[in-house]
């Protein structure tokens, strides 16, 4: 798919199909539908359509005329945006992709979203956050609509004989007045850039175990840093890979003790990135959880859903995607991007309920529930991380079904030691339109992972699981400022919607982006 820019007058703009957003200014129950452009032409073709009482602009709805009066283009579709007051740049996002996703199946390639006029997204939230505020306007509403319109664009089917592997070839963001062209065409391949990294993270997690196992993983790592480093000028892109034999050499007992069960070599991906005139303040550390297949080892799960689990390596995967699109917008900050890669699986070599490990930071470690493997891989990861270099520590796992039963699909869990760091993260949160909820991690948790024998267990009891498994982690970044993001209910769309198939979604992929775009300059 590509994207790109028309500042012709939307009326003379031929296109297969012109979609616009209609949002419902009424406060009560009786609908005013509204066109978010200020085109007179565009507005006198919908007129009948919104007298007809057909229109309501609700979120998400459809509605298509071929051959609208007075325009160029070959059809109108007005795609619903909810009520005005709460319209902002995280709906613009999906209704951009609510858009695109109509299109698709109907063979139509090329689709022009008008960019709303005048567009200042007061009702979003982001807009009290000061550093968020000067990047409002046309290039935020631009970057929204691409990156809606890249994220609409996957389907996962990629293993039907079948499949109609159907995309849009384009999509043109249409802008009206007199606007800053050299803004709106960064916010362009900015909206591009991100688009196609999330997409890149949910091709990972979409493969099957067989198909993704840690070699695979870090041979596609290499693929990607490669591709990437030829394009970036004057900034060091490179990839390491650890093998098991390293991985013990390290003293990473918490990593290994998941990989020794395993015929699957497990892979510690360590992708580097160092642009020129980056801030010596911060060199940001982002480590993922990569099982590439979760069994449980010898706390088996059940066989009941147990395929999904192929996901598993969604926060290793959100890593991958992440630092590809820091690298293609050449932010200046120093990142270490690090994949704890392996399977977690039982078998005789496998550990057991009831052994102790030694992690690489010395702390000693009673393996109550092999299931809880995620956090074993990454407490070496995030140690790993410091001793590279991470002055500033940010960590992504499918990591505890309890966060599922406490956040469901909406929000991501985040965990932070650090007020300044959360708040970073909360910007960079809004200014993504990712939707992700605090947790807490108060002292108090860590008696539930006291061990009589260990230093520290590796399950936290009935109460609290998302949070003692952060408090586990915790105990592994030092004195760093840290986040922890527990992306076990939000990595997977359940059912399709609107703006996105089911399957991987590729969350945190934008927030990370942003978050790191938070410390150029400082
Ligand atoms: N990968 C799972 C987390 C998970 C579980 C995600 C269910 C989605 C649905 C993780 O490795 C795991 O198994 N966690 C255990 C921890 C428990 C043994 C303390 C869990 O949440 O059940
Ligand atoms: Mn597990
Ligand atoms: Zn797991």
């Amino acid at each position: 798919m590509n994207a790109n820019l028309s500042f012709d007058p939307i009326s003379q703009i031929e296109t297969e199909c012109l979609a616009i957003a209609v949002v419902d200014e009424s406060s009560g129950s009786d609908p005013k539908p509204r066109l978010l452009t200020a085109d007179t032409a565009v507005q006198q073709a919908a007129a009948e359509l919104l007298a007809s009482g057909e229109v309501t602009g609700r979120l998400f709805e459809t509605v298509m005329v071929h051959r609208p009066n007075g325009l160029k283009a070959r059809r109108l579709l007005l795609v619903g945006g909810g009520k005005h007051r709460n319209f902002s740049a995280y709906e613009l996002r999906k209704v951009a992709g609510a858009a695109a996703r109509f299109l698709k199946p109907k063979s139509i390639r090329r689709m022009t979203f008008a960019a709303p006029d005048a567009w200042d997204g007061t009702a979003d939230q982001a807009a009290q956050s000061t550093t968020v505020a000067e990047r409002r306007g046309l290039p935020e509403a631009v970057k929204a609509i691409v990156e809606g319109a890249y994220v609409a664009d996957f389907d996962p089917d990629f293993y039907r004989s079948d499949r109609k592997d159907q995309h849009l070839d384009e999509v043109t963001v249409a802008v009206a007045g007199n606007p800053d062209r050299a803004a709106l065409e960064r916010a362009l391949d900015e909206g591009r850039i991100i688009g196609e990294s999330q997409n890149f993270t949910r091709e990972l997690v979409n493969e099957p175990g067989n198909r993704m196992t840690p070699t695979i993983l870090a041979r596609r790592a290499g693929e990607m840093v490669q591709e990437t480093a030829g394009r970036l000028n004057g900034a060091r892109f490179g990839i390491e890979v650890l093998g098991g034999e390293k991985i013990r050499e390290l003293k990473m007992g918490a990593f290994w003790s998941v990989a020794q069960g395993s015929d699957e070599p497990p892979a510690l991906i360590v992708i580097r990135y160092e642009p020129e005139g980056a801030s010596p303040a911060a060199t940001v550390g982002l480590v993922g959880k990569g099982i590439t297949f979760d069994t449980g080892g010898i706390s088996i799960k059940p066989a009941d859903g147990m395929e999904k689990m192929k996901y598993d390596m969604a926060g290793g995967a959100a890593m991958l995607g992440a630092v590809r699109a820091i690298a293609q917008l050449g932010l200046k900050v120093r990142v270490i991007a690090l994949v704890c890669a392996s399977e977690n699986m039982p078998s005789g070599k496998a550990q057991k309920p009831g052994d102790v490990q030694i992690a690489m930071s010395g702390k000693s470690i009673e393996i109550i529930n092999t299931d809880a493997e995620g956090r074993l891989v990454l407490a070496d990861g995030l140690h790993y991380a410091r001793q590279l270099g991470a002055t500033h520590l940010v960590d992504a796992a499918t990591l505890t079904g309890a966060c599922v039963v406490a956040l469901g699909g909406v929000n991501a869990g985040v965990f932070a030691n650090n007020e300044e760091m959360f708040q970073r993260f909360a910007a960079a949160l809004a200014f993504a339109g990712e939707k992700m909820w605090r947790m807490p991690l108060d002292e108090e948790y860590k008696e539930q992972i006291r061990s009589g024998i260990a230093d520290i267990q590796n399950t936290g009891g009935r109460g609290a699981g998302a949070v003692t498994a952060a408090m586990f982690l915790k105990e592994f970044v030092d004195d760093a400022p840290w986040i922890h993001l527990d992306i076990a209910g939000t990595a997977w769309v359940d059912d399709n919607k609107a703006w996105i198939a089911k399957g991987p979604s590729g969350v945190a992929v934008r927030s990370l982006v942003e978050f790191v775009r938070g410390f150029e300059g400082s």
